[in-house]
């Protein structure tokens, strides 16, 4: 069996006395999206920017390939740092308004020496091609491009280093619904050409639906439900998934439903509650707090274990 391209084990990230996210565990497998869904603050950046080790955790492990980085030195993250790649919502800001867009596409491979001058030129040209952008885009400037534009830059300087693991940050949240299906289109196509292993951030479940092999809910940085796409859309168990997926039937865009939030009560309410013997494996702990608990098909749920009511 070959080791998951990424795997994040009991990730968790305080920032001053706050635990953003929470002993969080998630897996890309090898050639996979795994979708991580949840509203705005609930820990999804977070949680993408520790697995490049952008953002150093405050407790677990990080393995790429199987491989334990989380305390290698930034020398020794070197290697990694060429597989693994971001790509953001605010792509503009990213792009050095003062470059050419050959330049800025072609700067990962000047960054790391890799070929001459005009070996990089012909590369960008390339990949200009390879995201739906016209060779001749290589000698203009990023003002004079739309946002999707602009996220086809992103996308191109992110994979020209061969990168393998993706993480695209909200790569479509700020384009318009149109354009958003052709950004999520090409990081399809570009996922399957290339075999990349992606973790793809939403707040969006419509967005993550023909994409993700797998979906991650996190609510308040707690992973409170994950199982394979389909099943999530069919049989959604746990109260904040099924807020997402009720905010999902986009009509009209100006009067769309986008009711995600859910007070105490609610959840409460709502959360799915298992008897211990109703559940397999038997849980670890004997506590009143939720557990991630497995149902059918690679399927979990956060629950509360009782034997009471
Ligand atoms: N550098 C930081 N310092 C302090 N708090 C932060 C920092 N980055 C994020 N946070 C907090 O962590 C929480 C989760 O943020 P984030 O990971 O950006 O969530 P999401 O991407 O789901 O919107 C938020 O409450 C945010 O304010
Ligand atoms: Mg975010």
């Amino acid at each position: 069996m070959t080791a998951p391209a990424l795997e994040l084990r009991q990730i968790t990230k305080r920032f001053d006395a706050q635990t953003v996210v929470d002993r969080v565990d998630l897996i890309v497998p090898r050639n996979e999206v795994v979708a991580l869904v949840g509203e705005s603050g609930s820990g999804k950046t977070t949680t993408g920017l520790m697995a490049l080790r952008l953002v150093e955790p405050t407790a677990g492990r990080i393995l790429l390939g199987g491989q334990d980085i989380t305390d290698l030195s930034q020398k020794a993250m070197k290697p990694f740092r060429r597989q693994t790649q971001v790509v953001f919502q605010d792509s503009y800001s990213s792009l050095d308004p003062m470059m050419t867009l050959g330049e800025i596409i072609a700067e990962p491979l000047a960054i790391h020496a890799i070929g001459t001058p005009s070996e990089r030129r012909d590369q960008a040209r390339h990949w200009l091609e390879r995201v739906g952008l016209d060779g001749s885009y290589a000698t203009r400037y990023p003002h004079e491009l739309s946002g999707g534009q602009r996220q086809r830059i992103s996308v191109a300087r992110a994979l020209i280093l061969g990168a393998s693991v993706l993480v695209a940050d909200e790569p479509t949240s700020a384009l318009d619904v149109s354009v958003k299906a052709q950004i999520v289109n090409l990081l399809q196509d570009l996922q399957g050409e290339m075999g990349l292993s992606m973790l793809f951030i939403s707040h969006d479940l419509s967005v993550v639906r023909s994409l993700a092999d797998q979906v991650v809910v996190m609510l308040r940085g707690r992973v409170v439900e994950r199982g394979p796409t389909d099943r999530i859309f069919a049989a959604a168990h746990h109260p904040y998934t099924r807020a997402l997926l009720d905010a999902v039937p986009v009509i009209d865009p100006k009067t769309r439903r986008r009711r995600t939030f859910l007070s105490a009560e609610e959840l409460a309410a709502g959360t799915p509650r298992f008897r211990p013997h109703e559940i397999e494996p038997q849980p670890l702990v004997d506590t009143a707090d939720p557990q991630l608990v497995a149902l059918v098909g690679s399927h979990f749920v956060e629950a509360i274990v009782t034997e009471g009511r």
